[in-house]
């Protein structure tokens, strides 16, 4: 069998259970009545962001020419990490390509054995995952060869069991969670697992990817919240704040705020980092103006909150399961795949655009149609959605 043949083969595997994806394109006039994108604020398009994207990439060029540790280590990619540790309230930041790259490598380099063995050997860390945690998330833990305690869907009594099972080892204990997570739209009770983590005397790396912008005071994200354990965890150095730039920040790229020694750990032994060519200098100033002004949007982040409690009141009505969505992501669980392509078919057949999300990025059974509210949703584009929506409840 040669490539061709293979790859036929797997696609095919792909599309008996309708989990083949497929490429679209995304008009940009189609913007109004798009739920499938990310730009929670809608600051990709923002005139101000996009001219302080040119203004950087006239200084500093087009690319960074190399890697940070090479070429590439222009002062203002210094300049925006001061800012994001400011932003985050953290002692340092460090900035990456893709939210992907700071996971699967950022995490990874946290949970190398290497570090945590002195000079000889080393010591495989105890990591307590979510359940549902994000790929990048995941693939972190197989690049680092760890073993997964994984613990219930934010369920802090059953992440407190297992690590009580593990109170006489010796080994570091790390847990690791999303603090909005991205399919289910459900926000992780940030304070509590802060207090577990100190009880438990375990280092916390959270994924803000979706409450970036969004939750948290001024929209910094939950990690940046002030609380008793969250600065004890802090002076520890053990709170460590993974972001991306690609969501509500309206541009490219992501974060890792953490304490300036583990900056510097990162910044020798991050793979990420240290093998690859450093952003875009036209992202490193597009992200530093999105994130000047973010803290001044409480008024659209209210307003973005209030439209999502107003969706799903209107949408239970109609019959729909939000699951666990208690933010500006909202997703329709209808269960199976081909009802999940169905019901993305009907609203994109009404002027909706939205997300069919399947297995294995959720569970088996669980396949929804994802929608992600945005600041330039209007009551209009609501109302045509209930329409599309009531409509094909109607009609099943
Ligand atoms: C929770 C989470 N983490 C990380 C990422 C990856 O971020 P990026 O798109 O910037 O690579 C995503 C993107 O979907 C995400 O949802």
């Amino acid at each position: 069998m040669n490539l061709s043949q293979a790859s036929q083969q797997r696609l095919d595997l792909l599309a008996q259970d309708s989990g083949k994806r497929v490429l679209l394109p995304c008009p940009l006039n189609q913007r109004a009545f798009d739920f499938s994108s990310n730009d929670y604020l809608c600051l990709a398009q923002r005139a101000d962001i996009v001219e302080a994207g040119h203004e950087c990439a006239k200084k500093y060029g087009a690319g960074a020419t190399g890697s940070r540790l090479l070429s590439g280590n222009l002062d203002c990619f210094e300049q925006l990490e001061s800012q994001v540790a400011q932003f985050k309230n953290a002692e340092a930041a460090l900035v990456f390509s893709s939210g992907y790259q700071a996971n699967a490598s950022g995490l990874a380099a946290l949970l190398d054995k290497s570090l945590w063995g002195g000079v000889v050997g080393g010591t495989e860390p105890l990591v307590f995952t979510d359940r549902l945690n994000h790929a990048s998330l995941h693939h972190a833990c197989q690049l680092a060869g760890v073993k997964q305690i994984r613990f219930r869907h934010n369920d802090m009594a059953h992440l407190t069991e297992l690590l009580d099972k593990h109170t006489e080892s010796r080994q570091p204990k790390i847990i690791v969670s999303e603090t909005v997570f991205g399919m289910e739209g459900d926000l992780l009770p940030v304070e509590q697992l802060a207090e577990i983590a100190l009880q438990h005397n375990a280092v916390v790396y959270l994924d803000e990817a979706h409450a970036t912008g969004i939750w948290g005071p001024e929209g910094r994200g939950l990690g940046a919240m002030q609380h008793p354990a969250i600065d004890a965890l802090k002076t520890l150095g053990h709170w460590v704040i993974m972001g991306t730039f690609s969501k509500a920040v309206g541009v490219s790229g992501a974060y890792i705020a953490c304490s300036e020694i583990f900056k510097q750990y990162l910044v020798n032994r991050c793979t990420g980092f240290v093998y690859s060519t450093a952003p875009s200098p036209f992202v490193i100033g597009a992200v530093g103006k999105a994130l000047e002004i973010i803290p001044g949007l409480n008024k659209e982040r209210g307003m973005l909150h209030t439209a999502a409690d107003t969706l799903r009141n209107q949408v239970h009505k109609l019959g729909f399961d939000t699951g666990l969505s208690n933010t500006h992501i909202v997703p329709l669980v209808v269960g199976s795949n081909n009802a999940c392509l169905e019901l993305k078919t009907h609203l994109q057949q009404a002027g909706i655009r939205t997300s069919a999300v399947r297995p294995p990025t959720v569970p088996p059974n669980a396949a929804r149609v994802r929608l992600a509210l945005n600041t330039g949703h209007t009551l209009t584009v609501y109302e045509q959605l209930l329409h599309a929506l009531a409509s094909w409840k109607v009609g099943t």
